[in-house]
């Protein structure tokens, strides 16, 4: 696919589809209660459209309907063994919260994915699973896909985990596994991850504490879910557009009813120590997650440094944020960014590589870090998407800010937001 130059400002108010980690979470923890339960602006991404699959496989009822999804559940304990390999595609965080949720379950399930999920490290996850109690076996010293979970002849047993790296998904999957288990389950995290888990979770009747970075969760005999979830805009889908209208001459747009969690805003606090000009308005809280509406402007941006504390409020957004960085004046350093090795793709080596044909010698990649010189000269490319959602979203809104690129397997964006192109266009 060819994006070409844009050579006009963005205007205008638009919307962003449903928030991914939450239309996850909608799924799994309502496939606990035994009511039925109305969710609305649902993202129907293919992934978590594998999460839906893979429930439907155990016996719960998934309706969608063109505004909704209906989800009637078994209860907590009505899960029932899956007839075949369960296949969570291209989703760490379908893989990961389920082999938490059915770490305690009375059946053996088998996973498999595609091959980017079969060379993610799941050992992260099994390993706290295993201390919990839970029978898991994976390839390569369990370390990925295929994986089987099997019945513990023990019961899950509530421990107290120090989380050895930043992840939202091997928390969620401990505290999923935590609700059946015997006592308390105790999680400390160094800096705080997503915590859409927690909110749902507290929303559904689960008892859970938090004290600074320490998360005490309670098990629970009987989900209390409630009737209806709506899910917010994806802030991480908004970010193509806060970059481009920020990048953009004259622009001046409003992104509505955006998901603003605490824990997911990284993106605009690092844009707006660069000097963008955003503005957050009409704020409300539903479901215990705020939402508002963003207000960008055209800015003239400056290059900034920022590591650990902030990454998990922003690990998705780092491609994009390479973007704008490479619009500002002067080096953005980005420290401890690991994990972003490990992703759909190793998104720093395709970062360097990829965004390097626009715009040469502006991308840098240490071990855990990604320098960008501001300020080069742009040129047309051909670039690799490696199958990567957010690689082929970033490129296209390069593109679109630079001198226009053709991309390879356009259609990866499906993932998380089928609708880009066509809002990029319109
Ligand atoms: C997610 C957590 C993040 C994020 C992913 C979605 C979630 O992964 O990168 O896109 O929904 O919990 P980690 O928790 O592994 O960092």
């Amino acid at each position: 696919m060819k994006i070409l130059r844009l050579n006009h400002g963005l205007r205008g108010d638009i919307r962003v589809p449903g928030d991914k980690s939450i239309s996850h979470r909608s799924i799994l923890i309502s496939s606990l209660g035994d009511t039925p339960i109305e969710i609305t602006n649902f993202l129907k991404g293919a992934d978590c459209l594998s999460t839906i699959a893979c429930m439907r496989a155990m016996g719960v009822k998934i309706q969608e309907y063109e505004n909704k999804i209906l989800v009637t559940g078994k209860g907590l304990n009505g899960l029932s063994e899956p007839n075949d390999v369960l296949n969570a595609g291209n989703s760490g965080t379908t893989l990961r919260l389920l082999l938490g949720l059915l770490a305690p379950q009375k059946f053996m399930t088998t996973f498999t994915g595609d091959d980017s999920l079969k060379s993610r490290p799941m050992d992260r996850v099994i390993k706290p699973l295993i201390e919990m109690g839970a029978n898991i076996v994976g390839r390569n010293k369990n370390k990925n896909l295929p994986i089987t979970v099997i019945p513990s002849v023990k019961k899950i047993q509530g421990i107290v985990y120090k989380m050895p790296v930043a992840s939202a998904q091997v928390k969620s999957a401990i505290m999923l596994a935590g609700l059946y288990a015997d006592g308390v389950t105790k999680i400390i995290e160094l800096y705080p991850s997503r915590d859409h888990t927690e909110k749902m979770l507290e929303a559904f009747g689960v008892n859970i504490n938090k004290l600074h970075n320490e998360i005490s969760l309670f098990p629970i005999k009987k989900i209390i879910a409630p009737s209806k979830i709506d899910i917010s805009g994806d802030i991480s889908s908004a970010a193509y557009w806060i970059v481009l209208a920020t990048i953009l001459k004259d622009s001046d747009i409003i992104i509505k009813d955006v998901g603003i969690n605490e824990t997911r805003t990284g993106i605009i606090d690092v844009l707006k120590n660069m000097g963008a000009n955003i503005e957050i308005s009409n704020e409300r809280i539903s479901g215990g997650e705020k939402y508002a509406d963003i207000h960008v402007m055209t800015s003239k941006l400056h290059g900034v440094t920022f590591g650990a504390e902030i990454i998990p409020r922003l690990v998705d957004e780092i491609p994009i944020i390479a973007v704008a960085a490479a619009f500002a004046e002067g080096d953005t350093i980005i420290r401890d960014a690991g994990e972003l090795r490990v992703k759909e793709t190793d998104r720093l080596k395709a970062i360097v590589n990829e965004f390097g044909k626009i715009a040469p010698g502006t991308f840098e990649a240490l071990e855990d870090s990604l320098i960008i010189h501001g300020g080069h000269i742009f040129n047309f490319a051909k670039c690799k998407t490696y199958d990567d959602h957010r690689m082929a979203m970033s490129l296209a809104i390069f593109g679109a800010a630079a001198n226009g690129v053709e991309i390879d397997n356009p259609g990866c964006i499906k993932i998380s937001y089928p609708d880009f192109y066509n809002i990029l266009e319109r």
